[in-house]
């Protein structure tokens, strides 16, 4: 069967291997939006102040829970934000207790509040020699900060200054590079035998740098990485659908409130967790590859964490255009939903 006669799929309930819910009145619109068809997600940490500690992330954990409405069912996956103080005992023991699945690397400035982050990386040694024994997972945001190189070139450059020497230190760590946006880092991952994966975003296997800056500026579309050009975006279908296990979904859907973003300096962000599946669909199919979708979306993350599948399935169904709202309220303003430019046919159902 060619995929234009594929009409229907059913796959494992998918998982998000990078998700921000923020906290508060934001957490509780947002949360439904991915707990509708996902699983479990890997829970960002960059709160505002960050989630360091154990303690920290039961906490956040537990409100998580209590947002998530009755009828869901969602397991959130915390992870811990590294500074230069994290003390590697209360890493170990968050780990051993189920509380945090791995550990987040925010270079210091990279992102939305980041700047509690790492400058020093032999500073934080004694952690990630910690994990690498205990077998806990590093998420890391792969990019430099220095002002003097190109925000288009900071992913390359993060490989070859910083995660090349880090993999030399401590080669037991395994490391998922998150939101992967360039053909240097597909090539560095499918060179690396062992102890490294990379999650892709949906808007990353959708939008280019033209679509965020010609014929006008479009902030829905600014995130950080920020999109490279044509032939990346292209390198990243190709790593999406090739069925390589180092390759999951980990949507970042980061939602930011519209006067957040639409202002002379906005957020980076795009919120793509009601419609990603949705995306992904149209995304797998436009490339002859809906077959590849599940293991992308839900079996090759699990995989990596050393998890099991989700046992629970979701079907998506090809008919007419989908209609999802073009943003989400939240008492704190409405939060646009990722405009993927074209119409998706694929509802999901879960089962
Ligand atoms: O675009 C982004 N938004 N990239 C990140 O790394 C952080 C995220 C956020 O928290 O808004
Ligand atoms: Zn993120």
């Amino acid at each position: 069967m060619t995929d234009k006669q594929i009409t229907e799929l059913t796959i494992r309930r998918p998982d998000d291997w990078h998700l921000h819910l923020r906290d508060g009145a934001m957490l509780q619109a947002v949360l439904p939006e991915t707990a509708r068809h996902f699983g479990r997600a890997i829970i960002m940490p960059n709160l505002v102040p960050p989630v360091v500690t154990g303690d920290q992330a039961t906490a956040y954990r537990n409100r998580i829970m209590a947002a998530l409405p009755r009828d869901m069912t969602f397991t959130p996956l915390m992870t811990l934000y590294l500074t230069e103080n994290t003390d590697p005992d209360d890493v170990a023991a968050a780990h051993a207790a189920g509380i945090a699945t791995a550990v987040k690397l925010y270079p210091a400035g990279a992102t939305t509040n980041s700047a509690s982050g790492v400058t020093d990386f032999e500073k934080v040694r004694p952690v990630l020699d910690r994990m690498a024994k205990i077998g806990m997972p590093l998420c890391v945001h792969g990019e430099v900060t220095n002002h003097e190189i190109d925000i288009f070139d900071r992913e390359a450059v993060f490989i070859d200054k910083i995660l090349r020497p880090l993999r030399k230190k401590v080669p037991d760590l395994r490391i998922i590079m998150e939101h992967v946006t360039t053909q240097d880092a597909v090539d560095y991952v499918r060179d690396t035998p062992k102890n490294l994966g990379a999650t892709i975003t949906t808007h990353h296997l959708i939008i280019n740098r033209n679509h965020i800056l010609a014929g006008g500026i479009k902030p829905h579309f600014y995130c950080l990485p920020v999109a490279k050009r044509e032939a990346h975006r292209v390198a990243l279908v190709q790593a999406a659908i090739s069925g390589d296990k180092r390759f999951f979904l980990g949507t970042d859907s980061a939602p930011h409130t519209d006067p957040l973003k639409l202002q002379a300096c906005g957020c980076a962000g795009i919120f793509t967790a009601p419609n990603t599946m949705s995306c992904l669909a149209e995304v797998f199919e436009a490339a002859s590859a809906l077959p590849k979708l599940e293991a992308f979306a839900s079996l090759n993350g699990p995989r990596f964490y050393g998890l099991e599948p989700n046992e629970a399935t979701i079907t998506l169904t090809k008919g007419d255009p989908v209609a999802y709202p073009s943003y989400v309220p939240t008492a704190d303003g409405p939060v646009t939903v990722f405009d993927p430019g074209f119409d998706l046919h694929w509802s999901v159902t879960s089962n």
